[in-house]
């Protein structure tokens, strides 16, 4: 099938390059030049373990390729895919002008084309927003006929990070189609998958996504609020975890304690689908607590160093992990952000390091990064750990401490070992750990 894809962010990537690879033509559109000559010459414009190979592999096959000419793209494919990004505004509230300005590119390119077309929805975006924005839209672009137009709804399930492995083994494929020509269009092009493709209309598919994210980021808070019952009660938390997660209606997992959820989905999209239903007349309980629980969290990081150091202000402090979880170089929303401005509000010396994420977070916050998280850690009287990267955890602990001139050690992540940590002298605190 010819697939189009407007929007080169971190969905659209992968969602063409995995479309490439099944033996689809696919073209990736952007108006960002930049990102276009980056993904032709055969590399990734984000950082996505496996997708510079996947991407060389399309170019070499010629099934894949980017470019800036949206409309005759758009025109000569089968099916366009939005991918484009739904950030929130300070209320919230979804931004759909994004959605609006691609719903409208891809209405004037059709204008000229003859037969059918199938345009589907990928960005996450509030129940009614494909039937009720995109599809009129590009209706009166077009000036087509509601029969020659294919719509539908297909969210994504992709983490950063796993995204080409969750890509290509779903769980299931969510088809929300409007009509007959998006129904069979999607079944075609997802035909060689084997798991559960569930149909709906657009809408259901639309809150499928939101109450998916949502429910995982309240599984998080949930678990956070727990963990911070388990530290006064003198339990492990992660033995709680481990006999709920036996519980099969529970599933082990997503019940890792710590500072919170970050990323660009969960925090946003939970105050989306709340805003959303407030706006509907439905106030959400259970949203507003998950999101006052998130906030907590990395409070309580800085908490837990200020009661081990006295006094933060005037102390070297040094905080690794950036990006908002490993194997990615994003920091959109990382628990870092805010435990690192609430460090040098109360006076610290904060100096970082994360394998990735560095370049990124000095457009937030510039602070004082390393090259290795040795560096960072010389002579600091406290470490928080915030992302648990493999390379921290297989940090030699007694070494690290040698060259540190205090000994707290604050683990935001549960990810080090913490009878190791209090053999060598550390004074170590994680969340869940009494
Ligand atoms: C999330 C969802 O997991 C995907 O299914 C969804 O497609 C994606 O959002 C999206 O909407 O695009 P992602 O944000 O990449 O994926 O990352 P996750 O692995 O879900 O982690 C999100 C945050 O939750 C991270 O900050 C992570 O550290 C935190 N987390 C995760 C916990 O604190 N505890 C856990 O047990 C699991």
């Amino acid at each position: 099938m010819k697939v189009s894809v407007v929007g080169t962010g971190y969905v659209g990537l992968v969602t063409g390059a995995t479309l490439a690879d099944l033996g689809n033509q696919v073209v990736c559109l952007d108006i960002a030049e930049e990102k276009i000559n980056i993904l032709n010459s055969g590399k990734s414009p984000i950082y996505e373990p496996g997708l510079d190979k996947l991407i060389q592999q399309g170019l070499k096959a010629k099934n894949l390729k980017g470019s800036t000419e949206i409309k005759q793209n758009i025109r000569n494919s089968d099916i366009t895919f939005i991918c484009v990004g739904t950030p929130s505004d300070k209320e919230g509230n979804i931004d759909l002008s994004y959605i609006k300005s691609a719903s409208s590119e891809i209405g004037r390119a059709l204008r000229d084309k003859d037969g059918t077309h199938t345009v589907i929805v990928k960005s996450t975006v509030i129940p009614l927003t494909t039937e009720e924005v995109v599809m009129p839209n590009i209706l009166k672009k077009s000036g087509w006929k509601r029969e020659k137009l294919g719509i539908g709804m297909n969210p994504e399930f992709l983490r950063e990070g796993n995204a080409i492995h969750d890509a290509q083994n779903p769980d299931r494929i969510v088809i929300g189609y409007a009509d007959e020509i998006a129904r069979e269009k999607l079944n075609e092009l997802y035909k060689s998958y084997n798991c559960t493709k569930l149909e709906c209309i657009p809408r259901t598919a639309e809150l499928i996504k939101y109450a998916s994210n949502s429910f995982l980021a309240t599984k998080i808070s949930f678990v956070n609020e727990i963990a911070n019952m388990s530290n006064v009660w003198g339990i492990d938390f992660q033995e709680v975890a481990e006999g709920m997660g036996l519980d099969s209606r529970i599933s082990s997992e997503f019940l890792r304690a710590g500072a919170g959820f970050g990323g660009s989905c969960f925090p946003k999209d939970v105050k989306a689908l709340a805003a959303a239903a407030k706006n509907s007349k439905v106030e959400s309980l259970m949203l507003k607590a998950t999101l006052e629980v998130n906030d907590l969290q990395p409070k309580l990081i800085v908490k837990m160093a200020e009661e081990r150091l006295g006094v933060i202000k005037g102390k070297n402090i040094a905080v690794l992990g950036l990006a908002f979880k490993p194997d990615t170089d994003d920091v959109r929303e990382s628990r870092s952000e805010i435990v690192i401005k609430n460090l040098i509000e109360k006076g610290a010396n904060v100096t970082a390091h994360d394998p990735e994420g560095m370049t990124n977070f000095k457009e937030i916050v510039d602070i004082p990064m390393t090259a290795t998280p040795e560096l960072a850690t010389e002579k600091a009287d406290c470490v928080i750990l915030m992302t648990e990267w493999e390379e921290y955890q297989n940090l030699d602990l007694e070494l690290l401490l040698r060259r540190m001139a205090g000994n707290v050690l604050i683990d935001g992540r549960r990810a080090l070992n913490s009878n190791e940590a209090e053999r060598v002298g550390f004074d170590y605190k994680t969340i869940g750990l009494g």
